[in-house]
């Protein structure tokens, strides 16, 4: 299904509330809410209505675990342009979360221990009984998590190359695209797709033609946003903008 908000922001709240509703729900069950989570200018918003639930309105998130999809490879967890610092500048730094329950992909790896890594990030998410909620942003070459174009449906957390694109739109985070790292480490659509619910959120009218590939294009490994239609438990969250172009 797809729901269109009338601005980002209208859009944002509602995706914090149904997470909070999950985390408050969980609570009363004494249980642990799973959490995916996404970096890039789109959730950016939903963390900072999380961060005022928890300062104004008591939400705890004692009893949360999180999982991030993604970070670059090479990447040192203090670098400004880290998924670390993002997580940790947007919510983590703000909200009563046990830093041992964040899981981020680590970007100091040696090359062969990535293999390994991948493979524990896949099963602790496993053990926990899953991700209960899947929250994505979209890139322009329809990437979700960084599975580029080329990505198979049933991938897993693993090393990828970065699209050019993709490390277009991230240059200005690094001050020029040869700066931008060639890889990073990323959930795949596997794993994204074994979450329990899974969000997908777009704004502006940059995204309004991918949002239309992906919402009504052939499903194609071209656009590997386009297997979300496969699925029964996505929702896209749209503003009016991202929107514009579908029928
Ligand atoms: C981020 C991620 C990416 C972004 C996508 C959109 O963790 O996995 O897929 O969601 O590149 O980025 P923004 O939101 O900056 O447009």
């Amino acid at each position: 299904p797809v729901s269109v908000f009338e601005n980002p922001k209208a859009a944002s709240l509602h995706v914090a509330g149904r997470i909070a509703a999950i985390i408050r729900k969980k609570q009363d069950a004494a249980e642990h809410a799973v959490l995916g989570l996404a970096t890039g200018a789109t959730p950016v918003a939903v963390y900072a209505e999380l961060v005022r639930l928890h300062k104004e309105e008591g939400l705890s998130f004692k009893n949360v675990i999180t999982f991030n999809l993604d970070e670059y490879y090479p990447m040192g967890p203090d670098a400004a342009q880290s998924y670390v610092s993002f997580m940790n500048d947007n919510l983590f730094d703000h909200i009563d979360i046990d830093k041992n329950n964040v899981h981020i992909p680590d970007g100091t790896l040696k090359l062969e221990e990535i293999p390994a890594f991948c493979l524990a990030y896949e099963k602790k998410i496993g053990d926990l009984g899953g991700l209960d909620i899947q929250i994505l942003g979209i890139g322009r070459t329809g990437h979700i998590g960084f599975n580029e174009p080329g990505s198979a449906p049933n991938s897993g957390t693993r090393l990828v190359t970065l699209d050019d694109l993709t490390r277009r739109d991230a240059a200005r985070d690094f001050g020029g695209k040869s700066f931008v790292p060639t890889k990073a480490i990323t959930m795949g659509i596997g794993t994204i797709f074994k979450a329990k619910e899974i969000v997908l959120m777009a704004w502006n009218r940059k995204k309004a033609s991918i949002i239309k590939k992906a919402v009504e294009g052939e499903i194609s490994s071209e656009v590997p946003a386009t297997y979300l239609q496969l699925s029964d438990n996505v929702e896209f969250i749209l503003d009016k903008d991202a929107a514009s172009l579908l029928t």
